[in-house]
């Protein structure tokens, strides 16, 4: 794919689209089925170079999975089925393999390394490495124990209480991969409640496990069943066209197959409160999970708002094309309490900040967010993606409203997430 594109001002977005399957439950879908005994269905996985990468990892760790174009096929071999990996496990960009597996590798009797291109190797690790030792494996990084690569050798793990200090699905998740192997109960609970895929897809294969508020708590040792699983469509990935149909003129889109869990679809309610044109319609239950297709008409008026930190996590991969909504609503938008978006593929912060300036917006930096003054008539310019594809991919709806000619370098990053994001845009632009 080439590394810059050239996009000018679109008229109105128009007709139906599906949206790329979801991230987080295609990297859960593959790992689970993988330490589960016997043949389970994928239906829908994101075929993205994250995911990838975990299906990579899995295959590297001794599991056969087939993939028909249709369906993939995952032939798990039960909790105690993985060996150990003959080669360094390169999880390429995603912060969701290397944390997810570092966890899953704790339980193991064996020796292995994950690393990661140098946007993950520049993330933090300390989070998931401290946990995990503390239940009882070896795990060793650079600079005192707190980046990528790590090195792991698990195995004789014991349960924990553990306090999260960060609202992340990430953390949890490492945690509760590696509480399979170990012996006795674990807790895990964190500050604000993060996307909850974990804990809604272990219970429903055989893990003991429940929640209570903040609090999960976990069994280890139960074996895991195989399962089908059907992935919906992401609602991170929908959210540029839903910002897209708001903010550019005469547009009426449909959104198909969109998974609206409540820990994800924090943006939806924050987009209706600044007077967006948004409607749920025909919401049912697939493999566990909440899914609608979400009408979006074009906004007349905007109005800016104020995110607090107890909203942040159940929008936090939306927010770079949450500034580029914010810049075209009535008054100061302010982001606080987001913190995390400074430790993400990009400092989401630093980057949103720097290239809506580019394009004219009045924009204050925070440690932990931002400010955005609007409503702002965007000019066309050069911009940078900071190798972060929702970056790349929210700079591209802030073109498709601005004055002239924008370019945004860097595009090649949108492959992390969602192949094809210009085709569809195209399609519906017409
Ligand atoms: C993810 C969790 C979030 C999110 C990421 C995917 C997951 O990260 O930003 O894109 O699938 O668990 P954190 O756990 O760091 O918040």
């Amino acid at each position: 794919m080439v590394d810059s594109i050239k996009l000018l001002r679109s008229g109105p977005l128009r007709g139906e689209v599906i949206p790329p399957p979801d991230k987080s439950i295609s990297h859960r879908a593959l790992i689970f089925a993988s330490i589960a005994k016997g043949k389970s269905i994928i239906r829908n996985l994101l075929r993205a170079d994250d995911p990838l990468r975990t299906l990579d990892a899995m295959s590297s760790l001794g599991m056969e999975i087939r993939d028909s174009g249709e369906t993939v096929e995952v032939y798990g071999k039960g909790l105690h089925g993985l060996r150990e990996p003959e080669d360094v496990i390169n999880c390429g960009n995603s912060g969701t393999t290397m944390r997810l597996l570092a966890g899953l590798l704790s339980g193991q009797p064996f020796f292995s390394v994950l690393t990661g291109d140098g946007s993950l190797r520049q993330r933090p690790m300390k989070r998931i490495i401290e946990p995990l030792r503390m239940m009882g494996a070896g795990l060793y990084g650079r600079t005192g124990d707190t980046l990528a690569p790590i090195a792991v050798k698990g195995g004789g793990l014991t349960g924990i209480h553990y306090k999260s200090p960060v609202a992340s699905a990430q953390v949890k998740s490492a945690v509760l991969l590696a509480a399979l192997y170990a012996e006795g109960e674990t807790v895990v609970e964190e500050p604000r409640k993060s996307r909850d895929h974990t804990e809604r897809m272990l219970p429903a294969i055989g893990a003991g496990l429940r929640v209570e508020g903040l609090r999960i708590i976990i069994s280890g040792g139960n074996d895991l069943t195989p399962f089908e699983i059907t992935v919906p469509g992401d609602f991170s990935s929908s959210a540029f066209f839903m910002v897209a149909a708001a903010i550019i003129k005469d547009s009426e889109i449909i959104i198909r197959n969109v998974g609206i869990n409540p820990t994800r679809r924090g943006l939806f309610d924050i987009m209706k409160r600044m007077g967006a044109d948004l409607e749920i319609i025909d919401r049912r239950i697939v493999s566990g999970e909440m899914v609608a297709d979400i009408l979006c008409r074009y906004a007349k008026r905007l109005v800016a708002t104020e995110i607090v930190p107890e909203e942040v996590p159940a929008m936090i991969d939306e927010f770079p094309v949450f500034c580029v909504l914010a810049s075209r609503a009535e008054g100061t938008t302010t982001i606080r309490g987001a913190g995390e978006l400074r430790v993400k593929e990009s400092d989401r912060i630093a980057a949103m900040a720097s290239e809506l300036r580019k394009m004219g917006v009045n924009v204050t930096e925070y440690p932990d967010g931002l400010e955005i003054s609007g409503p702002v008539d965007l000019r066309g310019t050069t911009l940078e993606a900071h190798n972060d594809h929702r970056v790349a991919m929210a700079l591209s709806v802030a073109a498709l409203v601005a004055e002239g000619c924008t370019t945004v370098q860097g595009v090649a990053a949108v492959d992390i997430s969602f192949p094809g994001f210009y085709d569809r845009i195209l399609e519906l632009t017409g």
